[in-house]
């Protein structure tokens, strides 16, 4: 077996995230995994916005701000949850898809492509020696984020992905078998 079909095997997510994250030039290697997924016609639908540093704050608070519209009456922990929201990891990555009209390729394969470049993303980002996890919630179907995020009316978040270096122990991998997912037609 291959090593990189047992680190396909063995992938998985990190809650828990601290410093440091990958470099300025660790991150361009890995957004250029992103940018070889499946992509029907050549479309492109997707770009990835980074947020680090101070401007997790500034996020926290569009977020905090986002949840207030949505819910108005929102509880201080609710809130204060919703602020310190990024502050998990050291580094955020927001999957964009940008959907087209396309005669051959609804907006479903789009999405999903997304979808893929996110998964692309985490796959580098723990073959680079870091961790990460994607997430979303109700802040990703919002467009209060979305537009404070600069997103055009044709885009939207496929996941928001936090990115840095493993806090604790590898979770267990679950064991799960094939024979329950896979059928021969
Ligand atoms: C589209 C999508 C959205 C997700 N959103 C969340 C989320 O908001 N919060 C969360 O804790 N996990 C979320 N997850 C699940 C985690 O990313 C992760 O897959 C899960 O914790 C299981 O860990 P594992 O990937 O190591 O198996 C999401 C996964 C996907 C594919």
């Amino acid at each position: 077996m291959t090593d990189i079909l047992r680190f396909l095997q063995n992938r998985n997510s990190a809650s828990k995230l601290t410093e440091p994250a990958p470099s300025g030039a660790q991150m361009q290697e890995i957004f250029r995994a992103a940018l070889r997924v499946p992509d029907h016609a050549w479309l492109r639908p997707w770009r990835f916005i980074t947020i680090t540093g101070e401007r997790r704050q500034a996020f926290g608070a569009l977020l905090e701000q986002c949840l207030l519209q949505r819910k108005p009456d929102a509880d201080e922990s609710a809130r204060t949850k919703a602020h310190n929201a990024p502050l998990r990891a050291p580094l955020l990555v927001v999957v964009v898809a940008r959907l087209s009209e396309h005669p051959k390729v609804p907006a479903i394969e789009q999405r999903l492509s997304a979808g893929c470049a996110a998964q692309a993303i985490l796959l580098a980002s723990e073959a680079s020696g870091y961790a990460g996890i994607w997430r979303t919630g109700d802040a990703a179907f919002d467009r209060c984020v979305m537009n404070g995020l600069g997103l055009q009316a044709d885009e939207e978040i496929i996941g928001f992905l936090y990115i840095g270096t493993r806090d604790g122990a590898t979770k267990s991998i679950p064991e799960r078998n094939t024979v329950d997912f896979v059928s021969h037609w």
